[in-house]
């Protein structure tokens, strides 16, 4: 997932690659945990590619609300890591109460699937909402939710307007995104309100008008 964009990899078509190259793929789950696939297992899940894909990577410090991170992989790659992998010998192990945390996340992301389904209506949502205020709105598909205005002063007066109505939505510029795609960067989550929501889009839609990032009659 391309974190700016909330672009999904093509990953077939990379794991095709690697398979004609005896390439190994690594996949970095870090945006895809407790959001992508079938109860937010994923996206190498989703698209059934565990035989295919040699590691997958993730953080707990995203959906899982923790801190820290985890590989999955073989039990000789895994012996290999924890004999070589320097960030994990030349550091501390995480605390007790982080793993802690880290497993009571993984347990509500198990036992409440409805969270992960909240979380894509709330995108949908936010998303509806952005495009009927008179924003071109690419179907998204992950929850992250680009705004592009085009030049950075036009993003970060937008974000500070927005702000001020109570909307904390980033503005993103050069060098993390390409020139002239300067935005702000919505992340609809599952713990959101549909009023919220609706707010926020209706407050970023007349910070807009009033920069001039949006015609004033739409
Ligand atoms: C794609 C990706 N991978 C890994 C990480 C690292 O996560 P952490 O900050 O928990 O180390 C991030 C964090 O932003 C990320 O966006």
């Amino acid at each position: 997932v391309f974190s700016m964009d909330g672009a999904v990899a093509p990953l077939r078509g990379i794991v095709e690659l690697a398979s004609r190259y005896g390439a190994r793929v690594m996949v970095d789950e870090a945006h895809a945990t407790g959001v992508v696939g079938p109860g937010g297992r994923g996206l190498v899940t989703q698209l059934g590619l565990e035989e295919q894909v040699d590691v997958v990577i993730g953080t707990l410090s995203k959906a899982l609300g923790s801190y820290g991170g985890f590989a999955c992989c073989s039990a000789d790659l895994a012996e290999l890591l924890i004999n070589r992998a320097r960030p994990l010998i030349y550091s501390t192990g995480l605390p007790p109460p982080v793993v802690a945390a880290s497993m009571a996340g993984l347990a509500v992301l198990r036992d409440e699937p409805e969270i992960v389904r909240r979380l894509w209506a709330n995108a949908r949502l936010l998303r509806g909402e952005l495009a009927a205020g008179g924003f071109e709105v690419a179907a998204g598909e992950m929850p992250i939710v680009p705004v592009v205005v085009g030049e950075p002063d036009l993003a970060v007066e937008l974000s500070e307007r927005a702000f001020a109505a109570g909307v904390f939505a980033q503005a993103i510029r050069p060098p993390t995104v390409a020139p002239g795609t300067s935005r702000l960067r919505l992340v609809a989550t599952a713990a959101h309100g549909e009023r919220e929501l609706t707010h926020a889009a209706g407050a970023i839609g007349t910070a807009a008008r009033a920069v001039g990032a949006l015609p004033r009659s739409s």
